[in-house]
């Protein structure tokens, strides 16, 4: 008999090797390398194709009918852009508990009540507990066709048998195809499988949401493979703990990235926030030092989020830094500016900065929201109550211009603020085109000079 040939996969970045190692050298994580046994159909490079067609001119090409379905959740819609094109895959990625199957069932109901046909595939949950989520969810549609399901042979057989116009696979680290000898969840299962549903849906015309689990590096576990052959990539952020989750947008064909969607976890499901600015701002103590108000953009979307920092005497040499929301090494940069270009001193206290509500805030704008509330907390004197701050600090401790000012600023008028801070090349082009009043310093030790 011929010998198994097997190579080793990296179940986080999908790198091959001949050889086993103890990392990978590709994403250098350890422990990651898995072993996979290759069938001859898997040898052969990806056997699920595309219809056959030979190459066309450009201009020949019939263009994208970009029709959309509304998915029916509006925060949904956004982070797709619209809607659900014919033949759109999506993966929404998230850990575990933090709402994926909840927002599918839902929406599955509103597809389905718009006269749509929805199957729903769920590898995890039985018959018995989606019912019961529905149940829940006020999801009880008869067009939604439910299969507890893991092959993937079935579940092909069940889109060509019952057309849906959107299939839901919750999750496909659960869908194993027969002919491949790993077992499910790993790099060559979940490829293969995605792949060929992606193909199928692709034909026919239908939507698909691949629903997919996280490691705690904060990969889309094993299918991080999976980003380059979907549509658009979905996340959901925030944790269990909070009621507030965020799905943001990573990739998307179809619409911009990184938009943001917003939900409250309810006990009736998942359910849209309008104007989040609101709520990231609700539980604000503005008399507090240490806390200020960053107006940051996501996507196409202004958001006001409250950033807090504590600054407390380091008993060590090496004092504590702690981020949540916040990149750490972004935090590294502005007390090291702090302590160069300001008479601060952070060096000497343990620093601790968050941003409130769960939201993780990525846009250098922020930083001088972050400055602003570390130097709060170290003088101990609260920022005005009534300022928003928008712009990026360089590393000579000047102020750098945000993109989409304008956006920024409407928001923090909308929201009653009556000042925003911001670099003198924004504030220039903004100058007399709002109500409340525009500031700008050239750099940080002129904001705290003024401030704190
Ligand atoms: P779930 O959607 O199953 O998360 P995932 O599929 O991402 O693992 O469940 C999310 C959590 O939300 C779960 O702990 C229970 C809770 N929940 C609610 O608070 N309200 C609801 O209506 C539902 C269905 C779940
Ligand atoms: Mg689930």
């Amino acid at each position: 008999m011929a010998k198994q040939k097997t190579i080793f996969v990296c179940s986080n970045c999908g790198a091959q090797s001949p050889k086993w190692g103890g990392r990978c050298v590709q994403c250098g994580l350890w422990g990651t390398m898995e072993e996979e046994i290759l069938s001859p159909a898997s040898d052969s490079p990806a056997h699920a194709t595309l219809a056959v067609s030979p190459p066309v001119s450009l201009p020949d090409i019939p263009e994208h009918n970009l029709e959309r379905t509304p998915a029916g959740i509006g925060e949904l819609d956004r982070v797709l852009g619209g809607g659900i094109v014919a033949g759109m895959a999506v993966l929404l990625g998230g850990e575990p508990g933090i709402g994926k199957s909840t927002l599918m069932l839902q929406t599955a109901q509103r597809v389905a009540s718009a006269g749509r046909r929805v199957l729903y595939v769920t590898g995890e949950e039985s018959l018995g507990q989606t019912r019961m989520r529905g149940r829940r969810l006020g999801a009880d549609s008869a067009e939604i066709y439910v299969a507890a399901e893991n092959s993937l042979e079935n579940i092909t057989g069940y889109i060509e048998e019952f057309s849906p116009d959107l299939v839901v696979v919750d999750t496909i680290q659960m869908i194993h195809r027969r002919d491949i000898p790993s077992a499910p969840g790993t790099v060559a299962q979940v490829r293969q499988c995605a792949v060929e549903l992606v193909c199928l849906v692709k034909r026919r015309g239908c939507g698909l949401f691949l629903v997919g689990h996280i490691t705690k590096e904060g990969s889309i576990a094993g299918p991080k493979v999976l980003e380059h052959l979907v549509d658009c990539v979905l996340y959901f952020e925030g944790d269990r703990f909070h009621s507030y989750r965020i799905l943001r947008t990573i990739k998307n064909r179809y619409g911009s990235t990184n938009e943001i969607g917003v939900f409250e976890m309810t006990g009736s499901g998942l359910k849209d926030v309008l104007n989040p600015s609101v709520i990231f701002l609700a539980e604000r103590d503005a008399s507090q030092p240490g806390s200020a108000i960053a107006a940051t953009v996501e996507g196409s979307r202004p958001l006001l989020v409250e950033v807090q920092a504590l600054a407390s005497r380091s008993a060590f040499s090496a004092p504590t830094r702690r981020a949540g929301g916040v990149d750490l090494n972004r935090l590294a940069m502005v007390l090291a500016i702090l302590e160069r270009h300001t008479p601060l001193c952070p060096s000497a206290n343990d620093i601790f900065v968050s941003a409130v509500g769960g939201m993780q805030i990525a846009e250098p704008a922020a930083d001088l929201s972050v400055a602003v509330a570390i130097a709060s907390s170290i003088a101990q004197k609260p920022a005005p109550a009534d300022c928003v701050f928008a712009a990026e600090i360089g590393l000579g401790g000047e102020l750098r211009g945000a993109t989409m000012a304008g956006m920024r600023l409407k928001e923090a008028e909308k929201l009653g603020f009556k000042q925003i801070v911001l670099a003198p090349s924004n504030a220039e082009a903004l100058s007399g085109r709002s109500a409340i009043k525009v500031r700008s310093f050239r750099t940080i030790a002129e904001v705290l000079n003024e401030y704190c």
